[in-house]
């Protein structure tokens, strides 16, 4: 019987080292993996002489806006800037315009992203001022509850450790983990300069925030998962408390790469929460990706903005910017230049977040697993914002020499992005929502 497709004589990563073998795919999943000449007959071939075969990536942090911030970015665009960058699933988060802090709101999410989909879609949820009118019947539908204390999805809400407490309890009633931006500034703190928008949102505020969930933590066995660590002292605090396994946390690309004093700070091209940090901070979270293991994984916190949002003066302008198509060229930009494992990398950005959320049959490239691959050439480019398939073209990484690009997504088995074209349409491939095990 012939299989779907066959990827042959590729580039295959294992046990870090780099092997040429073919990969078969049949009815959605990874069949095996052959040798050259071995392969089983097929109804399609590619080619991967040269190209790397890799797990697709699975970012499990990303805005992808819709419903009334469509003009931020929707589904559509923004799955498609996940498949051109390699990336066959994403998790979104709730700070959506309407948020989800209801089973309407998440209902209409979901709705929307199985229409417009590439590739895979999960959701979390916020969670409401009053904890127990949280709508349990969200739980299978989402991947975990996420938390914003220095700005609450529910106004009025203040995250004191009571709160914080009942958020965990929460949590570890529902088998989810909880996320949580650490940042103990209050909505009150505005700031008034560039100087004093830095001081509020500073690595103090940072780890004073980390360190009221970690005492409240104590109590509970609830999964707590640390989103983009930004300063050197909070992944030092993070590797203190290593012990627990229900501890695990997130660095970005741009956290890991970029350091605030290269900016001028005039407007928003460099502007997110966390803000930049020093090189000292750069370093040291390299650092804790590749040698104290304190980071389980990488994330792009992808959040799109419009060019008027991001080209006002600093103060005015909007937090965030868009990462989907540059994480994996950046990312593999380090591997290919010996600062990065293999093995880190997949760890970070394939097989770690799929078990921190528990998504099952994803990450990994093996047998009976989701057919969710990348093929990725080395190739010399430069970042340009104005080729993103997102609707946010502004990046703080415009101009930046990279030595990937993804090739062909493969999502489901189904070929979605083929040198810089989609071979399908929207609402085809990939599945909304994606379910834990
Ligand atoms: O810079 C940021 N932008 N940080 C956040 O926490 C939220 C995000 C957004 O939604 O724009
Ligand atoms: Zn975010």
């Amino acid at each position: 019987m012939a299989v779907d497709l066959v990827l042959s004589d590729g580039i295959l990563i294992v046990n870090d080292r780099e092997t040429v073998q073919s990969l078969a795919i049949d009815r959605g999943k990874i069949q095996g993996f052959y040798k050259h000449g071995k392969e089983p007959a097929s109804r399609k071939t590619l080619d991967c002489r040269g190209l790397y075969i890799l797990p697709g990536l699975i970012d499990i942090h990303v805005h992808l806006r819709d419903l009334n911030q469509s003009y931020k970015e929707d589904y559509e665009s923004g799955t498609m800037a996940a498949a051109a960058g390699g990336i066959t699933t994403v998790v979104d988060m709730p700070n959506s315009d309407p948020p989800v802090l209801s089973r309407e709101v998440l209902d209409r999410k979901i709705k929307s992203a199985t229409s417009k989909r590439y590739v895979n879609v999960g959701f979390y949820s916020g969670i409401p001022k009053d904890i127990k009118s949280f709508d349990t019947s969200m739980v299978p539908d989402i991947l975990g509850l996420k938390v914003y204390p220095h700005s609450p999805l529910a106004k009025g809400t203040i995250y004191d450790s009571k709160r914080i407490r009942a958020c965990l309890g929460l949590a570890r009633r529902h088998n989810l983990p909880l996320l949580f931006h650490p940042d103990s500034s209050d909505k009150t703190d505005i700031a008034t300069s560039k100087e004093e928008f830095f001081l509020i949102h500073s690595c103090e505020s940072e780890i004073k925030s980390l360190q009221m969930f970690l005492d409240a933590k104590v109590e509970y066995e609830a999964k707590l998962h640390v989103c983009h660590v930004s300063c050197a002292a909070t992944a030092r605090l993070i590797i203190e408390h290593r012990a627990e396994h229900t501890l695990t946390a997130e660095v970005t690309p741009h956290h890991m790469l970029l350091s605030g004093g290269d900016f001028p700070h005039s407007d928003g091209h460099a502007k997110m929460l966390p803000p930049l940090r020093s090189p000292y901070d750069t370093k040291m979270l390299a650092q804790a990706l590749c040698q104290k293991c304190a980071i389980d994984c990488v994330v792009s916190d992808h959040a799109p903005h419009s060019n008027n949002e991001k080209t006002a003066p600093f103060l005015e302008a909007a937090s965030g910017i868009p990462g989907l198509e540059t994480m994996l060229p950046l990312m593999l930009t380090e591997v290919f230049e010996g600062r990065i494992s293999w093995i880190d990398f997949l760890r970070c950005c394939c097989s770690g977040p799929a078990a921190i959320l528990g998504i099952p049959n994803k990450g990994i490239l093996a047998e009976g697993y989701d057919a969710d691959i990348v093929l990725v050439r080395r190739q010399e480019r430069y970042i340009t914002g104005t080729e993103f398939y997102s609707k946010a073209k502004i990046t703080p990484f415009e101009g930046r020499h990279v030595l990937a690009k993804p090739i062909t997504t493969i999502v489901g088995g189904e070929i979605v992005y083929h040198e810089g074209a989609f071979n399908v349409g929207p609402g085809i491939a990939g599945r909304v929502p994606i379910r834990k095990i």
